[in-house]
């Protein structure tokens, strides 16, 4: 059988996917029900959730779900709606991030904007992998988590709640991978660079940066984000950062040779 058939197991693979009502988080979403995987569309806005179930491939497969992930309570609701609607969630992944704002810089950011960007990436990401994770070391079952962190996990952004943030979710991945690997639960982190997928509105001009030659788009995102969830074809990964960037990491103050 072709290695790229059939990258999950539907009969016995369910996910949860947060910030799935826009960008990134959408984009892998949708292209899991495409697979065949039954999903939780998680994000903060229900309108946002309907829209993108109901332009999925398969939207029968989807489950909608519309909180707050600051809030615990919110938190613990999803997983119990996730157990009730889809079953022991096998898939996770953690996409939903608050908007990020220019003006929000070392000497402006307030308290609840920092807070609120540390608990929906960090404390959601940790506590909602760590209770899905009991329960699959209770079945014996494997899992796979993703959560999504940034190149500014380690360099600066100028905004500092969203880069020590993302910091933060950078060892988590690490720790979590080295705790759960004896139980089968893998856990990486997928490193977009300039996605032009909402969360970032991007300079047209940086594309001259990106040896790629252009901005990414969420779609460019999903195919790796199924590769790494998927056991069969990233089996043997955890803990691993799976950059995603066109090349955007590559700058520096040296420009390419010219070659023509
Ligand atoms: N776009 C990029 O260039 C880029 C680059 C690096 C990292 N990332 C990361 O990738 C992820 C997705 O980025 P994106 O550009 O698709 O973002 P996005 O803003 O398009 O989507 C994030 C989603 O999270 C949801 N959300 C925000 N706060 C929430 C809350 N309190 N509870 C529940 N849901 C909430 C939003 O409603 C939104 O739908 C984020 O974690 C982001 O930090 C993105």
């Amino acid at each position: 059988m072709s290695l790229f058939t059939s990258p999950f197991d539907p009969a016995r693979e369910t996910a949860l996917v947060t910030g799935a009502g826009n960008g990134i988080g959408r984009a892998i979403a949708q292209a899991l029900v495409g697979e065949g995987v039954r999903t939780v569309f998680a994000d903060l806005y229900e309108d946002k959730v309907l829209a993108a179930i109901k332009a999925a491939p398969r939207p029968e497969l989807a489950v909608a779900w519309a909180g707050d992930l600051a809030q615990r309570a919110a938190c613990d609701a999803l997983l119990a709606h996730a157990q009730a609607t889809v079953g022991q969630v096998t898939h996770f992944v953690h996409s939903a991030s608050p908007p990020r704002r220019e003006a929000d810089h070392a000497m402006a950011v307030d308290e609840e904007t920092w807070g609120q960007m540390h608990a929906v990436n960090l404390e959601a990401g940790f506590h909602m992998s760590r209770e899905l994770a009991r329960k699959l070391i209770a079945a014996k079952t494997p899992g796979s988590f993703l959560l999504l962190t940034s190149l500014h996990a380690g360099t600066p952004r100028n905004l500092p709640h969203y880069s020590t943030a993302k910091a933060g979710m950078a060892m988590l991945v690490k720790e979590l991978a080295k705790s759960w690997g004896r139980y089968g639960i893998r856990v990486n982190a997928l490193v977009p660079g300039a996605i032009t997928a909402g969360g970032f509105v991007a300079d047209p001009a940086l594309a001259k940066h990106i040896p790629l030659g252009r901005l990414g788009q969420a779609d460019d995102l999903a195919p790796m984000a199924l590769a790494v969830l998927s056991h069969k074809l990233s089996g043997y990964v955890t803990g691993a950062s799976i950059i995603v960037d066109g090349g955007l990491s590559l700058t520096n103050w040296f420009a390419p040779p010219e070659l023509d």
